[in-house]
């Protein structure tokens, strides 16, 4: 690999000891991979150490000991609890406890404590075509597609990066590797795509079929020019699920598709297909669980919600209650709540009896069954969960292990409500 002057120096441990190995983990991470230089990069999405990972917190304490700062804007992914409102969850005090000491040591390492999946929403909004680095699948396949930044599925060696600044030129960095490979034409009207659930539905379908390589979509004009933001991190969050898709293009919306032809960068597709509504009946089939219609736990915000998602839940909420013993999670960020909390959104939501969590999701949180597990708490957590997000609803099985349902907003609010499902 070719390094620069400035680079060997730092291996040389001119920086210290603690630059020396950051360095070294992502030179030694490049030479796996044959990249033949590092890059400077712009901003770095770092995974926040999780509690629910034993020894996680620990290895953020034995990095803070270099006394290091991040050298980019660096915001962090979710953590297991709200760290405003820790009783909210209702996670368990130890758990809280460890939970907790990470705050103190981002601050000092320079971390923007954002705990969240769609740090974009609260304007980290790196430029086209530069380089960075993110964990949180949902995250990264937005900043490629959506925003045309690059980055690579970080893993652990995000932390590196954001301490150093540098990241190995290889995989969805260059070029050629961003190109399409299989060509998707979606036969569907706007009504078949008109919610959150319906684009995640999409993604699922799309992922299962490509994996880990590039889908290029086409879609009617018509639906193509009343494309709403919170639909796309859905068809994305989804992606990243069923499959392990990095980068995905539409034709005329995303910025390396201003055609079809761009988006394959003028070479032939692998592969082609047509999307029907067959495919999307198929796929929320294939991720409905449930074995009965009473339900006792309702999720929405995965990815973590918007400003505008918020107001449109609570036009649903408003003047409702929430059946007791229902428990019902709208997800999201901090930032987003307090905005919340000044236009009188929050008011109404919480009046209703839902909880605004910030920082965490169902599955980042508490109860996971392992977890369940270490705590002696009741496996699984909960018996029946209704969402909209079909990356909720895949993780929630494999993780906390009760039955899904999957369907749309409406249906999550009314079940709330009556504590059942009425199309079931
Ligand atoms: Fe975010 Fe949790 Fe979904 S981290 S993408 S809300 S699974």
């Amino acid at each position: 690999m070719k390094l620069l002057d400035k680079e060997k120096a730092i291996l040389d441990g001119s920086m210290g000891e603690g630059m020396q190995k950051a360095l070294d983990n992502l030179v030694q991470l490049g030479k796996a991979f044959d990249a033949e230089k590092l890059v400077d990069i712009t901003y770095c999405h770092y995974p926040a150490e999780m509690a629910i990972y034993r020894g996680d917190v620990d290895s953020l304490e034995d990095l803070s000991k270099y006394n290091l700062k991040t050298i980019v804007p660096t915001t962090t992914s979710t953590i297991c609890y709200d760290l405003d409102d820790p009783a909210i969850t209702g996670i368990p005090e130890e758990l809280a406890n460890e939970q907790r000491r990470v705050y103190p040591l981002h601050m000092k390492m320079g971390i923007d404590p954002t705990y969240t999946c769609t740090p974009y929403l609260l304007g980290y909004i790196p430029a086209p075509g530069s380089y960075i680095t993110s964990v949180e699948s949902s995250a990264i396949i937005w900043f490629n597609s959506v925003l045309g930044a690059k980055t690579n599925r970080g893993g652990i060696f995000t932390k590196f990066s954001a301490l150093t600044g540098k990241t190995p030129y290889m995989g969805y960095l260059k070029d050629e590797n961003r190109k399409g490979t299989h060509l998707f034409n979606i036969d569907l009207k706007p009504e078949n795509l008109k919610s959150e659930m319906d684009w995640s539905l999409l993604g699922f379908h799309i992922g299962k079929i490509v994996g880990s390589e590039v889908p290029v979509l086409v879609l009617p004009d018509s639906m193509r020019r009343n494309i709403r933001q919170e639909w796309l991190i859905s068809l994305g969050a989804a992606l990243a699920t069923s499959g392990s898709v990095t980068l995905y293009h539409i034709a005329g919306i995303t910025p390396e598709a201003p055609s079809v032809n761009g988006a394959f960068q003028n070479t032939k597709p692998k592969d082609e297909f047509t999307v029907s509504i067959n495919d999307i009946n198929d796929a929320k089939h294939a991720n409905n669980t449930a074995k009965s219609n009473e339900i006792d736990f309702v999720l929405l915000g995965c990815p973590h919600y918007s400003y505008n998602q918020l107001c449109n839940v609570a036009k649903l909420l408003e003047g409702k209650k929430i059946k007791d013993g229902v428990r019902f999670w709208i997800c999201t960020m901090r930032g987003i709540k307090m905005q919340a909390r000044w236009t009188g959104v929050l008011d109404i939501i919480e009046k209703s009896g839902a909880k605004l969590v910030c920082d965490t999701c169902a599955v980042e949180s508490h109860m996971r069954e392992s977890t369940c597990r270490h705590f002696g708490l009741k496996i699984p957590n909960v018996t029946r969960m209704i969402t909209d997000s079909t990356k909720q609803a895949r993780y929630v099985k494999d993780l906390i292990g009760c039955e899904v349902v999957l369907s749309n907003i409406d249906d999550c609010i009314n079940a709330a409500i009556a504590g059942k499902v009425d199309n079931f």
